[in-house]
């Protein structure tokens, strides 16, 4: 499939804590791409933060929010884009970032989740009281979705320049392909 697509940008998926603002900043600074985190993308353009449009409009609205930002992703190129958690776990935001992007998911289990995302309030999701058991029911949904990325990249046992390599490294592959 891959040889059939255009690929101008780099999408990075994957569930809250895995490292995809990290890398993809350090990503985008070695390939001399545009950062963007469609989480502050939101935030700039609704002038709240996530946590108060989860608040005061509902998680339905925030996904409208992401479902809008995605379809305005599709006119970028030499971006590498950090997606909020949730977003590809949606068949037309998925197959809207592989129409420009090459997609890899930052993969991590749900204990290393937790141990990253603990002690920090800013994830209103996880903000109930058992929330290890959220993640993992949440990851369950999500798996099928973060599985069709082009690439998995296990973050458990590497740093995040570690990580950041091994995605330049597919997407120099991706871009071969093309050539
Ligand atoms: C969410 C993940 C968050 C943010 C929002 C919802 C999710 O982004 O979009 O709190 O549904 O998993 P990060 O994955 O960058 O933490």
């Amino acid at each position: 499939m891959l040889d059939t697509r255009a690929i101008h940008n780099l999408a990075l998926i994957g569930f809250m804590g895995t490292g995809k603002s990290s890398v993809g900043r350090l990503v985008a600074d070695v390939l001399h791409f545009t950062f963007l985190d469609t989480d502050n993308v939101i935030e700039a353009r609704a002038g709240k933060t996530i946590s108060e449009i989860f608040e005061q409009q509902g998680e339905a609205a925030f996904r409208e929010w992401e479902r809008r930002i995605t379809e305005e992703l599709t006119r970028r190129k030499k971006t590498v884009i950090a997606t909020g958690g949730g977003l590809p776990a949606s068949d037309a935001n998925l197959a809207s970032l592989k129409t420009h992007s090459l997609v890899v998911c930052l993969w991590a289990g749900p204990e290393r989740i937790w141990e990253r995302v603990r002690g920090l309030t800013l994830r209103p999701l996880l903000n109930g009281p058992d929330p290890l058991a959220k993640i993992r029911d949440l990851l369950a949904v999500r798996e099928p979705y973060y599985r069709q990325a082009d690439v998995l990249v296990n973050t458990e046992l590497r740093s995040v320049r570690q990580v950041a390599q091994q995605v330049i490294h597919q997407y120099h592959m991706a871009q071969a392909v093309h050539r």
